[in-house]
């Protein structure tokens, strides 16, 4: 075993494949079959999960639950209740699409952060097309208001985020949804390039893995290239923004190699080495854990115990792998933030160098 080896910081439990929405950038809505609830893992299962992680990490850590979409699973108070017990603090991803009636009950909860996935602000039907349901702008913002009138009022600590999906479609709302979260005081705001759909289909039809040498399809190659000047141009005044106190969660660093990425998405990758194998710790609805949400499984949490499946033989291969790993969601946040913590100041003035030659036209 590698001696260097940490403990995980990213800890996710997807805990239902299930979902309402048809979200064009996604595939498990239309991967799930009917039947699959049986298959999840119990309230019981998930909780032992706690308490065997607890165990291995002691308090204080978080998770993020998330699928599917994790409201859709009616145990999640009870699972996030029996996490604060433990004094694990949690997270979680939603589309607010079907919270209407939980709006008390989440700002109630110890659910510590809970992050919306909005992909538009001035015009609805950007959001609502990515989405696939009309009436999903609608609801998410309705959510995002009335909770945090609920969590002000109750003066509740709950941290409310916004999750943005980058792509050819809301270049133009990009701005102005920074300036909402900021006109709102709403907590902050994370931006994610667009990653293949095929990456999200639901683990349930999952077979093997993808190989490291894996490549961007040409349609989204094609879709990064026709958004690459004005999308420069919109990073460019992120930066700006984040630099004037904008609450922007992802780092200069990823906002200047996204530049780069625009221009080139081969370009920047030949710098970036994986680093989620050391990092991530995913488990899916069936109790799988995966290292690398593209890569096979590592164990199963149902019968063997969590620090056992982090140090086994398949996390040890998984993670040589993900070291080589050519794909490029080495690009998104799930590995972005801490793989930049291993790069040198000479990576970072790459990007900067490269970013004043495309702003010349000498690329
Ligand atoms: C898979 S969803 C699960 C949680 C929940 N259903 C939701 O949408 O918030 C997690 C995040 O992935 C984002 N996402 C979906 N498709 C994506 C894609 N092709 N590339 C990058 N992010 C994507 C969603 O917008 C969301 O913020
Ligand atoms: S991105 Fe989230 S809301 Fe959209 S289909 Fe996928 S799981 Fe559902
Ligand atoms: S780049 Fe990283 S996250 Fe993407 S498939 Fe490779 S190891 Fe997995």
């Amino acid at each position: 075993m590698d001696k260097k080896l940490e403990k995980p910081q990213q800890i996710t439990f997807d805990i239902t494949d299930r979902c309402q929405m048809r979200c064009v950038t996604c595939a498990k809505w239309n991967t799930v079959p009917s039947d699959i609830i049986s298959k999840e893992l119990s309230t019981d299962e998930w909780k032992k999960v706690l308490s065997d992680l607890r165990n291995w990490l002691g308090e204080g850590f978080w998770f993020c639950f998330s699928g599917g979409e994790p409201f859709l699973r009616t145990d999640i108070f009870e699972l996030a209740d029996y996490a604060h017990s433990l004094g694990i603090k949690v997270a979680s991803m939603t589309n607010a699409f079907s919270i209407q009636h939980l709006y008390e009950k989440i700002v109630d909860s110890p659910i510590e952060s809970l992050n919306f996935s909005l992909n538009a602000i001035n015009n609805p039907i950007i959001h609502d097309e990515s989405r696939g349901r009309e009436g999903s702008y609608e609801k998410i913002i309705d959510a995002i208001m009335e909770i945090k009138k609920l969590r002000d009022e109750k003066h509740s600590s709950l941290g409310i985020n916004i999750a943005t999906i980058m792509f050819p479609e809301n270049i133009e709302e990009i701005i102005p949804l920074v300036e909402f979260v900021t006109l709102n005081k709403i907590n902050g705001i994370m931006f994610q390039l667009l990653d293949d759909k095929e990456s999200f289909q639901a683990y349930c039809v999952r077979t093997s893995s993808k190989t490291s040498k894996y490549v961007m399809p040409k349609e989204l190659r094609l879709k990064y290239k026709n958004m690459s000047k004005r999308a420069i141009e919109v990073v460019d005044r992120l930066i700006e923004m984040k630099r004037a106190g904008h609450s922007i969660y992802n780092s200069y660093e990823q906002l200047e190699a996204m530049k780069v990425f625009f221009n080139n998405p081969d370009d920047i990758l030949h710098d970036i080495k994986c680093d989620v194998g050391s990092t991530n710790f995913a488990i899916d609805p069936y109790g799988d854990v995966r290292l690398c949400f593209n890569m096979d499984a590592v164990g199963n949490i149902k019968n063997t115990l969590p620090q056992e499946i982090w140090e086994n033989m398949e996390s040890q291969k998984c993670r040589q792998l993900t070291k080589s790993c050519k794909m490029y969601c080495r690009m998104l946040n799930c590995n972005f933030k801490h793989n930049f913590a291993n790069f040198n100041k000479s990576f970072l003035q790459k990007c900067i160098n490269k970013t004043v030659r495309i702003l010349k036209g000498k690329n």
